[in-house]
């Protein structure tokens, strides 16, 4: 018997006020049985396929191509001739059209994307519904709006398009990350080759619908699914003038050291083990919410997730007394259940990660905490975890484990908390839960995080940059910060 089962032994399922099931419809999904790559406006036949499936049954969804480096070859020929007949200089307010268009269309589809994203990655799609596909919307809007209007953003530069830009995007977020890649690009005058990540190719695959009723020019944008490989032939292309990735930290630095002398621009949005940090004056109840939406929002599979709780030690009992109370009542299952708070781990690969870093965490002395819950048979599930009495030294306290997995360490004074906040590698985003605001301020300015959400977390917008310090990254997305790696600029002709 395993301590889960233990325990759910000892503490039975609440049955008093349970929830009816309340699937949304995946009717609104016409799935096609094999996709190709998005090339030059058309759907070129792919030379090898595999089978991308839904991560909560294991079911196959559809076959989709595994491009090789002679379709990332024609993609990147399409990106460049689009880009020279015409792209580059259109008009800023004809660009505009264009990503108007895609936002509204996105609106418009957004159930179908949403449930789509659900089904392909597992995600609730409660949050698919209302956080993925709203903010997607969002960001083509919001860089229409800067399409026409480069030359206020950086006066006296003579802002000009890079060139083609390859980017390469995680399965956490797919369609959000596609939007946060493409709107910049084709704002700036760029065109794009896009990879999503092998398990969740089909919102991007989808997408190109979207691209041929918006009637945005053949090329430039083209999408080519497949594997890491087909992300290295994409990076390793001499015709592509920009490269942005989110991903590992590991790929990341590859990348990095493949480009470096090559004269090829790159953004890296890299990983993150970031610190929640809950003073003893903060309103306790909204700070546990905060720390719930900060690990169990998207299982976890958020590069800024709160995985990392700094708790005051004088209210830290208080504190993991509610935070266990509320974990039992989160609803992990069938992703398309609309009253779903934690859906399916993202694949087998990610599950496998997860459970050997908590079974790390066991090992090096940690507590662990379950809540009685029963998973579905089939898929990928992983309970929401708390670890309590957890060292800095730990595995669970330093690496990434991109789960639905807290670890709780405690501080006595300010000072302590910011020493053990930065202590990581990585600096990505942080969070600061207090009542008092000039703590907040000196907690900001301390803090070695590119975000830091000060009594929330996980919010975002795309008026506000996104990025990263240390093994977390650099370059910033969001923003007017977000335009700037798409651009070139007259004093970088002279080397500047
Ligand atoms: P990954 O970094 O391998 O995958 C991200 C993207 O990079 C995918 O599209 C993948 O096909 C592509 N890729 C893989 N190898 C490549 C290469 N050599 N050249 C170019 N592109 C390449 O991440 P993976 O293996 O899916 O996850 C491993 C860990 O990375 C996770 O457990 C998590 O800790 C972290 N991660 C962080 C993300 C973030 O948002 N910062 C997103 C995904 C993973
Ligand atoms: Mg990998």
């Amino acid at each position: 018997m395993t301590d889960l089962e233990r325990k759910q032994e000892r503490t039975p399922v609440p049955s008093g006020w349970t929830y009816a099931p309340a699937p949304e419809s995946r009717d609104v999904v016409q799935l096609r049985d094999r996709y190709g790559h998005f090339v030059g406006g058309e759907w070129l036949e792919p030379k090898e396929t595999y089978p991308t499936i839904s991560p909560a049954t294991e079911e196959t969804l559809a076959e989709v191509g595994q491009a090789t480096s002679e379709e990332v070859d024609l993609a990147v020929k399409a990106a460049r001739g689009a880009y020279e007949n015409g792209w580059s200089n259109l008009p800023g307010s004809e660009r505009a059209k264009y990503l108007f268009r895609i936002a509204r269309i996105l609106q418009e589809r957004s159930r179908e994307f949403a449930v789509l994203e659900s089904l392909n990655g597992g995600k609730p799609i409660k949050e698919s519904r209302d956080v993925d596909l709203p903010l997607a919307a969002a960001h083509f809007f919001y860089y229409a709006g800067w399409a026409d209007k480069l030359e206020y953003a950086f006066p006296n530069r003579k802002p000009k398009p890079v060139g083609v830009a390859g980017q390469i995007i995680p399965w956490n977020f797919p369609l959000l990350m596609l939007s946060w890649k493409i709107a910049p690009a084709l704002a700036c005058g760029n065109t794009v080759v896009l990879k999503p990540a092998e398990t969740t190719p089909l919102t991007a695959l989808l997408f190109c619908d979207v691209l041929r009723q918006a009637e945005l020019p053949p090329g430039v944008v083209n999408i080519v699914t497949g594997d890491g490989s087909t992300g290295a032939a994409l990076v390793k292309h001499a015709g592509v003038d920009k490269i942005a990735f989110t991903g590992s930290t590991e790929v990341g630095k590859a990348i990095q050291r493949e480009l470096a002398g090559t004269g090829t621009k790159l953004t890296l949005e890299l990983g993150g083990k970031a610190a929640n940090v809950i003073f003893d004056d903060a309103a306790l109840d909204q700070a546990v919410e905060g720390i719930v939406n900060g690990i169990y929002f998207n299982q976890g599979h958020v590069c800024c997730a709160g995985s990392r709780l700094l708790v005051q030690e004088s209210i830290s009992d208080a504190v993991i007394e509610k935070l266990k109370r509320r974990l039992t009542t989160l609803r992990v299952g069938d992703p398309l259940d609309k009253n779903t708070d934690v859906g399916a781990i993202n694949s087998k690969m990610q599950l496998d990660r997860i459970t050997e870093l908590v079974e790390a965490g066991k090992e090096e002395g940690a507590e662990i905490y379950q809540p009685p819950c029963r998973l579905p048979e089939k898929g990928y599930w992983f309970v929401p975890t708390v670890f309590t009495n957890v060292a800095q030294s730990y595995r669970i306290a330093q690496e990434e484990i991109f789960g639905p997995v807290l670890s709780v360490l405690t501080f006595r004074t300010p000072e302590e908390a910011v020493e053990k906040a930065n202590n990581t590698p990585y600096g990505l985003s942080a969070g600061v839960w207090t009542e008092k605001g000039s703590r907040i301020l000196w907690m900001a300015q301390q803090l070695k995080a590119g975000v830091v959400w000060a009594n929330t977390y996980n919010r975002f917008d795309p008026t506000s940059p996104f990025g990263g310090y240390k093994e977390s990254g650099y370059g910033r997305e969001g923003g007017k910060h977000g335009l700037e790696p798409y651009l070139k600029f007259d004093s970088e002709a002279f080397g500047g």
